[in-house]
Order: C-alpha cells, then structure tokens, then sequence
C-alpha cells in the first residue's frame, strides 16, 4: 500500500477533526476543539440529536446553549449525520457507546459499526483515536483490523492510530474538560507524538503512556477503583446502621488524614454509563486470561441489589409498609440528567413488580420511559409530598427543597445525607446508624 507520505487524493488536514458519537462526551469534546481553533465536523447516527444542535440547542447539561450557538455560529462546528466528509479530516475520534450485553458481556456493536464507516473512508496521513471505555486489547486486536480491512492501509505506516480515555465527571463544576489531564497513547512511538501533539493544543495538560493497552486499562482502574470504594462504603452503611453508628460523621474524620486515605460516600448505589459497565469489561477480559477479580465480582453483585436492599429495609421499618412512594430525583447521580443505570430506575422497577404505587419528581429528567411506559416527572408541589408515605431521595440536585420535604414528607429514607443535621424522627438518613427512627412525621 501507499506509505504516509505518498498520499492520495484527499489531503486531510490537520486543524480538522471529526468526532463520532455526539453525546455526554463527544459534544462537549467537540465544543472545546472548536473553542481551541479546530474546525470540527460532529457526526452522530441519532439525526433527533442533530436536529436539536443545528437549532443550538444543548442535550448535554454540562455544556450551555450558548458555548454550543458560539461553536457554531463561528462556523467552527459543523453537526451532521453524514460520514461523506471525513476525509478532510487530520484527525477522527470516536466517542460511541460501549454498553453491556444482556449477559453483561461487551457489547462492541456501536464500536464496530462507527470504526466500519471510519475504516471505508480512511485516507493515508489521518490520525484515528478511540475515546471510548473499553477493555484493553480492543485498539489493537478490535479496532486496527477494522480499519485496515476497510480501507485496504496499514495501520503505523500509512495511518495513525491512537487512544485517549475520556475522565470527564458529568455534573461536576469543579474540573472543566480542559483541566482534566488527557492520558493519551500510540500504537506505535510515531502515532504516540501525533496523538499527544494533537491533545497537547486543546487540553491544559497530557499523561503520555506506553500503549493503548494501559492507557484503556488506566481507565477501567479508574472507574473499578470507585466501583469496589463505594460498594464497600455500601456495605460499611448497612454495618453502621446496625451499630448505630453515623458512618458519614467517621467519613469526615477519615479524610482529615493528609496521607492514605479518600473519602468515598454511600449512595443507592452506583449508576451512569461508566462505573457499573467498566469494571464487567475488565472482568470479561480477565475471562479471556483464565482470571476473575473477586473483587470486581463482590462489588459489582453488591452494587446491583442496593436498590432492592434499600427497598426492603423501608419496608421492614414502616408498620404499614409500602404502599405509595415519591422518588425525588431519577437520574443515577445529583446534577445530571442521565437516568442510565440509575438506581431509581431499579427501585421504580420494584415498585412496578410488586404493584406499589408511585410517583417521582426530578428537575432535570422531564420524563423516563421503562418498560414500555412513559413515566412523566411530577410537580413537587405539598400535596404531592404529603401523599406518599415514604420519599425516597435518590439524588439530590443543587437546589432540592430539604427543609419542604422534610416537613411535608410522613417518612423520609435519605440516600445521600441530604438531611445531615436535621434531627427529627421520620427519617432514615442511610449509614447514619438512625435506624430505630423509623417513625412517621405527626406533623405530615
Ligand atoms: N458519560 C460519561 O460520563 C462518560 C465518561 C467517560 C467515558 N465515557 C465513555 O465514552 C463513551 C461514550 O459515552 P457517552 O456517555 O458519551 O455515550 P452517549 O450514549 O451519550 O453518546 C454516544 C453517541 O454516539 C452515537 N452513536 C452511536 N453509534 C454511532 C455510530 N455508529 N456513528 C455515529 N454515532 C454513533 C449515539 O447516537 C450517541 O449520541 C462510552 O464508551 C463511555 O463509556 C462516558
């Protein structure tokens, strides 16, 4: 085949990029390119999502309408559903989903397909990077043969391959996509300068690593480090509930320790799109080699009946049990509209297997769909919180009305120590060791 240097007839160009996959991580991605002088193309297969940012409009809450109107009117980024334009391109990055399968086995569909479409466009002298959380082993062994097959180039010689693992924390203020360090990685030592010199123009600081092999594995550590930290937070809750002991008070001590320890909270349990997938894509690997994390496994089973655990010890404390429920806030963590593994859905799936009424208020989700129904967000007015015999908080958005709920609400079960402070006997503030307060508000 051709090598780099001879070309063809497209002449790709290094200040373009092309970014696949337009969502939580693309479009913010693509924005700062954009912002950092690049001309971007975003291509997504969702035309809905392409409707929404030609009129503007941002579906990612981390990014505003106005930073996306500024990408565009500048002409810097350019949404689209169509590959065709690719070959301009000095750079493609894919930022596609890497979900489970119903066996909780990899599901590459996504990947395939955005790297067959990228393959069969390829030109000689462009850069390609996987963005997206994989196990380790799927740039080179998954991807590279992809586009080589494709487009009939040699990976190394007559293209560039890299991968860089998107680290951003959706809701989070404090750490912008820009400051968070870029790990970035090569196929081999040339695809590792081009793929560093590229980041190195929009992000504050590059993490250069030897191959992509660890820079995957740097992320699934990542996101198992919390998986396994939170689950056992999980289980040191349902621990001091029985002692009686406020775990989230031994948390804040904890941390004073200036060496060797990270404060990580209990919760109903870990949601999104990354901490609960990535560790099963570690372990899937781990298969592959004859090995098992215990550690991955234990974590992974805790945190997957956390929603049923919580549900069941609320039962076991009101006299009545459960019989009408409000959920305040559905989307798996506070500040994002992302109900993706959320642990309110799991909830609201126990509710709906066992007939128990329910309700739910989320300022960011409008709207949730399971099972083939379409659940609409209901208004949060007293009525609505004095009905339900139990609130369950499940995430607790900037701006949640505590001291409302807590006086309208019959019963109260906290998952995020929202109602720190408030000392009165109609809540149960999980891992607050206040389990015998399991009284309802006389006042409600
Ligand atoms: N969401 C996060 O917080 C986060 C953080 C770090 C890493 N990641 C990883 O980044 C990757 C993307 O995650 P996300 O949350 O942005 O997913 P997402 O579902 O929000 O966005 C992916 C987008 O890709 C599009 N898409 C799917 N197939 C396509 C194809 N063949 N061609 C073009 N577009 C296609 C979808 O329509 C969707 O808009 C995943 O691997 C995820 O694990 C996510």
């Amino acid at each position: 085949m051709t090598s780099m240097q001879s070309g063809g007839d497209a002449k790709p160009d290094p200040r373009r990029v092309q970014i696949v996959g337009l969502g939580y991580v693309g479009l913010p991605l693509a924005v700062l390119f954009a912002e950092q002088g690049f001309i971007v193309a975003g291509v997504d297969v969702d035309e809905r999502k392409i409707g929404f940012l030609k009129q503007g409009k941002s579906y990612v809450k981390d990014l505003t309408d106005e930073a996306l109107q500024n990408a565009l009117t500048s002409g810097s980024l350019v949404p689209t559903s169509l590959f065709d334009d690719s070959a301009r391109a000095g750079t493609i990055i894919l930022c596609v989903p890497t979900p489970l399968t119903d066996r909780s086995t990899p599901d590459m569909s996504y990947l395939h397909a955005a790297v067959t479409e990228t393959g069969k466009r390829l030109c000689p002298g462009q850069l390609i990077v996987l963005e997206s959380s994989t196990y380790p082993g799927t740039t080179s062994e998954e991807m590279v043969p992809i586009l080589e097959r494709e487009s009939g180039l040699k990976a190394g010689i007559d293209f560039n391959v890299g991968y860089s693992p998107e680290r951003i924390d959706p809701g989070n203020t404090k750490f912008s996509v820009r400051d968070i360090p870029k790990v970035v990685s090569g196929l081999t030592p040339a695809c590792l300068r081009r793929t560093e010199s590229l980041y190195a123009q929009a992000f504050g600081q590059t993490v250069r690593v030897s191959s992509p092999e660890v820079a995957e594995m740097t992320k699934l550590l990542e996101n198992t480090y919390r998986l396994i930290n939170i689950s056992f937070m999980n289980e040191m809750a349902m621990l001091c509930d029985e002692m009686g002991i406020d775990l989230w008070e031994a948390i804040d001590a904890a941390k004073t320790k200036s060496f060797g320890y990270a404060a990580f909270y209990p919760g109903p349990g870990v949601g999104g799109h990354c901490i609960p997938v990535d560790p099963l894509y570690l372990q899937w690997r781990a298969s592959q080699f004859g090995r098992e994390s215990a550690f991955i496994e234990l974590a992974e089973r805790q945190n997957r009946t956390m929603a049923d655990y919580l549900m069941r010890k609320t039962q076991g404390m009101l006299k009545d049990g459960l019989r009408h429920v409000l959920i305040y806030g559905v989307a798996y963590k506070k500040d994002v509209g992302d109900i993706r593994e959320s642990a309110a859905v799991q909830l609201i799936e126990r509710l709906m297997e066992e007939g128990i009424h329910f309700a739910y208020h989320d300022p960011i989700v409008p709207f949730i769909r399971i099972r083939n129904r379409e659940i609409s967000s209901s208004e949060l007015s007293d009525d609505l919180l004095r009905e339900a015999d139990c609130i369950f908080i499940m995430a607790d958005h900037t701006g949640m009305p505590v001291q409302r709920i807590v006086s309208n609400a019959r019963f109260i079960v906290d998952t995020r120590n929202a109602t720190s402070g408030i000392k009165v006997g109609h809540i149960y503030r999980f891992g607050s060791g206040n389990i015998g307060l399991g009284q309802k508000n006389p006042l409600a």
